[in-house]
């Protein structure tokens, strides 16, 4: 296949990693805004560096979009229209009408796109589901979900990524769907300032926290930091009437017990996204290939992602707003 990569950044490097071994790709352009980051990204995999434009036209068999987000929905329509299959970074856009018009335009073009969210790959998530589904948690009445990064990303990227719930938490509004196969009803969010003042200058938080209520009458709690002191953290617990489980319980999750005695978890603590997900972030990639090559259906749509998002505006609004928001006010 010949395969395009657009954004040679920090994620674009990890899935040009994938990409560049996999072995339905037999030829791999890399097109980046700045041409010498995609020069650098494209030599030692044997891969070939262009300007964006030239690689969308270069008679793509599918296309990776790894850009910044306010860039997406330009880049996912053209490929749209060209019939190219296209991966897509999380969020779709930084704003609801945006990720509309291009879900619309998705649809209309009928070319298959698969939105980003890794932990649908991941081995924890895809268990939990399975228990969730099956019955074996009996009833589920709570949820808790934590991501906290260890270091804020840099000023350029708060600036345009739309806020912590649509640029961080997201993932956990996807994950919490797709785990639970329930719609989240309303979510109440509050948020602080507690390290660079990048983020209040960007109006965004670094430190965040939400209750949201899903169509069952399950609660689910979110907390978030972009300043978490003990590593990488990213769980995920469901508690139903028959028992409780755990996503990311693991030997290097990024707490310690204070019970005297518990010297558990023993590992060094994850320290960022691509070692906790670099299986999932392998798996996503590969299924996204078999899906330009039509032998899968896309592993999370346009629409998916949107429900997703809407889960993150109306986190977003009762930040600001200090209320709780219904996510029927925003249908
Ligand atoms: N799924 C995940 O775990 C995950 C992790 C990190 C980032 N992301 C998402 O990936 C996207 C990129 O994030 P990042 O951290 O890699 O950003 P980044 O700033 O490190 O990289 C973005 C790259 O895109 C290039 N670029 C900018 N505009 C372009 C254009 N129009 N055409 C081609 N190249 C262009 C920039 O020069 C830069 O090299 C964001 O939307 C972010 O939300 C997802």
């Amino acid at each position: 296949m010949r395969v395009g990569l657009l954004g040679a950044g920090r994620i674009g490097a990890w899935h040009a990693r994938f990409l560049g071994g996999h072995p339905l790709v037999g030829d791999l352009l890399i097109g980046d805004a700045d041409r010498r980051r995609a020069e650098a990204l494209a030599g030692p995999l044997g891969a070939r560096a262009d300007t964006p434009d030239a690689v969308l036209a270069a008679n793509l068999d599918a296309v990776v979009i790894a850009t910044p987000t306010s860039t997406h929905a330009e880049l996912l329509t053209r490929a749209c229209d060209a019939g190219v299959p296209a991966f897509c970074e999380k969020p779709v856009a930084p704003d609801l009408r945006t990720t509309l018009e291009v879900r619309d335009r998705a649809a209309k073009t009928g070319v298959p796109v698969h939105i980003g969210f890794q932990r649908r790959f991941d081995a924890g998530y895809a268990a939990a589901r399975r228990a969730v589904l099956d019955g074996r948690l009996g009833e589920l009445h709570r949820v808790h979900l934590v991501t906290a990064d260890p270091a804020p990303p840099p000023a350029e990227y708060v600036r345009t990524s739309g806020g912590i719930f649509r640029d961080c938490h997201i993932h956990d509004f996807d994950i919490l769907r797709w785990v639970t196969g329930r719609e989240v009803e309303s979510v109440t969010a509050v948020g602080a300032n507690r390290g660079d003042a990048y983020f209040a200058a960007a109006g965004d938080v670094d430190t965040s926290a939400a209750v949201m209520v899903l169509d069952d009458g399950t609660i689910a709690t979110l907390q978030g930091s972009r300043y978490n002191g003990a590593g990488y953290d990213v769980r995920m617990e469901l508690s139903g009437t028959a028992g409780t489980w755990v996503v990311g319980l693991d030997e290097r999750a990024a707490l310690r017990s204070a019970e005297p005695g518990v010297d558990w978890p023993p590992g060094d603590a994850w320290t960022d996204f691509w070692e906790r997900f670099e299986p999932a972030y392998a798996s996503e990639i590969g299924t996204f290939l078999e899906m330009a090559k039509g032998t899968v259906a896309s592993p999370c749509t346009v629409d998916e992602a949107l429900e997703a998002f809407l889960v993150a505006e109306a986190a977003t609004l009762s930040l600001h707003e200090g209320r709780r928001v219904a996510l029927a006010e925003l249908r």
